[in-house]
Formats: C-alpha cells, sequence, structure tokens
C-alpha cells in the first residue's frame, strides 16, 4: 500500500476547508487549492470565511505548512492523493450543472500522473465518479484502475454542529477497484475512527443522496402535517414535541418557512435527474420539493393573514424579517427560504426590511439587495414582525415584549407569555399566551 503524505484539496469551501484543517492537524502535508483569488487571500491572512473554523485553528494550520494557492499543475502533479471539493448546484430548471466538478477535473488532468489517487467528495448522482469525472481525467491517457486511483467519499459535516465534523462520524468510500477503496479509506482513516468501505463510488454517491433526501421527504411531511393542523385547531410543535418522546421508531423533524443551505434543497433533484434516465419519476422527491418550495409563499399567506387580522393590508404595510439565514447560528444564507418570503411580501406591496446578527447583507429572491437592520428600531417601527429562524443570540422575550404582531414560524414564541391575537404560528394557528401542558 502506497503511504499518501502529500494530499491536493481542490475547493475550500464549508467541505473543503474543514478537510484541510483536519489532515494537516493528523500530520498530512496538505496544499489547499481554490479558483477563487480572494478565497485565496482570505484563507492565507489567516481570516477563516466558515463558522465553525476559527482563525485561529487555521492560523495553526498555516503554521504547520498548509499552503493556500490558486490552480496550480506543479502542485496537483506533487500530490499523492487531490480530492476535490467544489459545488454541486442546479440550474434554474433544477437540473444538476456539473460544471464545477467537470473544471475541477480539466485542473488535475494535465498534471495528473500514475499511481496518484483522485478523490470525488462532492455530493452528486450515482455514475458521476465513474462517469463524467473519470472521462475528463482519462483523456490524459491514463486509465483510472490501471494508471491511477479514483474512489468517491461523501461528507458529513453539518455547519453550525461541530459534533457533526468530529472523528467519531463515520466515513463512507467507494472506489472504481477494490485497491482505490482501500486506499482511501487508509488516509481517510487518520481524520476518521470509521471508515465503511463500499463496493462502488455509485453505491457511495447513492448512500449520500439518501441522507439528504431523507431529511428533505421528512421535512416535508411536517411542513405538509402543519398546514393541516393550521386547519384542524391542533398545535404541531405540541404534536411532534409529543410523538418525539417515544424513544424508538420516530425521529424529530420540525416545520418552518421552508428548506435552504447547499443540500436540502439541491441534493434531491441530483437523484430525480438521474431517475429519469432510467424512465423512472422519483416522485418523493417531486412531491417532497413540491410541498418545501410551497412554504414561503404560506409564510407570506400567514403575514397577510395576520395584518388582516388587525383590518390591515398587506400592501403598504412595514414588514420586519428576523432571521434571513438558511438555519439558526450560522452566516451562510444559501437558497435561504427567506428569499422567496422577502420577495414574495414586497410583491405584494409590502415595505420589508431584515435583521440577522449574522448575515450583513442579503439579496431577496427579487433580486433587491437589502442590509440588515438593527433589531430595537426594526421592531419598533414594523407592523408585522415574522421570524424566519431562531437564532440563539437573539434576545425572545425582549422581542415578544415589543412587538405588536407576529408571525412565528418557528416556534420561538411558544410557552412564553404573549398577548392574545398578538403571534400567529406556523402550524399552530394564533397563540394563546397560556403554557401548554407538561409532564
Ligand atoms: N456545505 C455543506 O454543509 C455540505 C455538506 C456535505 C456535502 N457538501 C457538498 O460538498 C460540496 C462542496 O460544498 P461547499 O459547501 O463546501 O461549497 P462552497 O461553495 O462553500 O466551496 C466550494 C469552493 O470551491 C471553489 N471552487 C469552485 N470551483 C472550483 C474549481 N473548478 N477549482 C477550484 N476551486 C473551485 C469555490 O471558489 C469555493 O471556495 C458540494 O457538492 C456540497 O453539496 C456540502
Amino acid at each position: 500500500m502506497t503511504t499518501d503524505s502529500r494530499v491536493a484539496i481542490i475547493g475550500l469551501g464549508y467541505v473543503g476547508l474543514p478537510l484541510a484543517l483536519a489532515l494537516v492537524e493528523a500530520g498530512i502535508d496538505v496544499v489547499g487549492i481554490d479558483a477563487n483569488a480572494s478565497r485565496v487571500a482570505e484563507l492565507s491572512d489567516g481570516r477563516s470565511p466558515i463558522d465553525d473554523i476559527t482563525d485561529d485553528r487555521l492560523a495553526a494550520a498555516l503554521a504547520r505548512g498548509l499552503r493556500v494557492v490558486a490552480p496550480d499543475a506543479a502542485d496537483l502533479a506533487a500530490a499523492d492523493v487531490v480530492i476535490v471539493c467544489v459545488p454541486t448546484p442546479i440550474d434554474r430548471a433544477k437540473d444538476p450543472d456539473l460544471s464545477p466538478v467537470v473544471a475541477a477535473a480539466e485542473v488535475i488532468r494535465p498534471a495528473l500522473r500514475p499511481g496518484q489517487l483522485i478523490i470525488l467528495q462532492s455530493t452528486t448522482y450515482p455514475g458521476t465518479t465513474s462517469g463524467p469525472f473519470r472521462e475528463v481525467l482519462e483523456r490524459s491517457g491514463l486509465r483510472a484502475g490501471a494508471d491511477f486511483d479514483l474512489a468517491f467519499a461523501p461528507e458529513r459535516v453539518n455547519p453550525g454542529d461541530p459534533a457533526s465534523a468530529a472523528k467519531s462520524v463515520p466515513r463512507l468510500v467507494g472506489g472504481t477497484t477494490p485497491q482505490a477503496t482501500a486506499r482511501a479509506a487508509t488516509l481517510l482513516g487518520h481524520i476518521n475512527d470509521r471508515v465503511i468501505g463500499l463496493s462502488s463510488p455509485d453505491a457511495a454517491e447513492l448512500a449520500k443522496l439518501l441522507e439528504n433526501v431523507f431529511r428533505n421527504v421528512n421535512i416535508a411531511f411536517v411542513n405538509q402535517l402543519a398546514l393541516l393542523c393550521e386547519r384542524m385547531g391542533i398545535d404541531v410543535w405540541e404534536v411532534i414535541d409529543a410523538a418525539a418522546t417515544k424513544p424508538f421508531g420516530f425521529m424529530r423533524f420540525t416545520p418552518g418557512p421552508g428548506v435552504g443551505g447547499h443540500c436540502i434543497p439541491v441534493d434531491p433533484y441530483y437523484l430525480a435527474w438521474r431517475a429519469r434516465e432510467f424512465d423512472f419519476v422519483d416522485r418523493f422527491v417531486e412531491l417532497a420539493g413540491d410541498i418545501n418550495l410551497a412554504m414561503p409563499r404560506h409564510v407570506v399567506d400567514l403575514v397577510a393573514e395576520a395584518l388582516n387580522d388587525r383590518g390591515r393590508a398587506l400592501n403598504g404595510a412595514r414588514v420586519a424579517i428576523i432571521g434571513v439565514a438558511f438555519k439558526p447560528d450560522v452566516r451562510d444564507a444559501r437558497n435561504s427560504p427567506a428569499a422567496e418570503v422577502i420577495a414574495g411580501l414586497a410583491a405584494r406591496g409590502g415595505q420589508v426590511g431584515y435583521h440577522d446578527p449574522h448575515v450583513a447583507t442579503f439579496r431577496s429572491a427579487d433580486g433587491v439587495e437589502l442590509r440588515s437592520e438593527p433589531l430595537d428600531g426594526l421592531v419598533a417601527a414594523a407592523d408585522v414582525v415574522a421570524v424566519l429562524v431562531a437564532h440563539r443570540s437573539i434576545d425572545w422575550d425582549a422581542l415578544y415584549d415589543s412587538a405588536d404582531l407576529v408571525v412565528d414560524t418557528v416556534d420561538t414564541s411558544r410557552d412564553r407569555s404573549v398577548r392574545p391575537r398578538q403571534v400567529l404560528r406556523l402550524g399552530a394557528g394564533w397563540a394563546t399566551g397560556v403554557a401548554a401542558p407538561v409532564g
């Protein structure tokens, strides 16, 4: 077995940067490569763009020899292993856009040399590693399995949750040959206690999609239940908490204004697209997408309903949005449902401002760029406040004390003393201000 001591990582974002640091901390020689010049500059200066990575940890890795560079053939050729962590977005029609993956393979190809191991880590549909990714690499004249090793090893990090980056989280890996699987597993074994080898890259690619489609489908399921609960006059949050007391066979998912981030609103479409190539319609993916994509519109309707209760129209009303990140306590606002909520409110004449302690500027789906406003002034001036993200750093007691009218989409109001018809809750209707029984 080769001793792989020099690793090049292409793409230093939410996935590539933590990987680079973990490998450096395990004593491996790492060069990080990114096509974005400003990303290279900030990382080289020791400034981390990611919540979970402190500047101190980055500086320590730089001091231990981590280099951050623009794409460079000499660095790639010198590496024993190249790991690709570039984005895998979807286009406007929600079809996979593999251009960053293909571009990364194009960067590797001229530097590819016999004996290297190439690992794709970007989330993608089954057949990518052994299909388009391999085809670009093999245009070098070298053959996967014969001249170089090729594997897929999905990432499980969950931004904002340090436990997800722990060594104890098992890793999956599937190579195009048993040797590639074993070699990638040995490398990843430096940073993960348990690495599970699969029979092929396709199986590893699909396992990653299964994990994320599972989340998307279950979130859609509780979102739909929330809509039903509004009609039935039942509190969906109480129901979910009750069901979650079952110690087996149930996993807690919660409703909200929609899904966001790089993974959950994107990855399922990779599976749906690939399924169509096999004359197969993945109805779960399509249905879950349908339900989750409709949630921002429902939030707009709730805001209009709340104002209507006061005899007010949304048209001309001042709406304060609290939280535009895609989930609590992170600065990542990619694909945030807030973009559609804000654009939907504005389209119906709402005058929208937002506050988010983690996101200084935010572009809504209609292309309008907004700047985070101080919380107190925003709430005081608002006709209605719509809470989209439950950031822990917000003083929720103070918010509910001062806000006149609130639409709460993420259960920040339960068990607080609120005034009658002050708070309209997604999945529950008007809050009574009376704490639910516990025990
Ligand atoms: N963000 C997550 O929580 C998460 C979790 C698991 C898996 N993933 C998957 O990991 C992959 C990367 O996601 P991310 O969130 O780290 O993306 P990101 O946007 O944070 O980072 C990607 C980086 O790649 C760089 N890049 C793009 N094309 C390049 C190229 N051709 N050459 C060199 N650099 C290039 C970009 O400049 C950027 O810095 C995606 O497939 C994603 O689905 C993400």
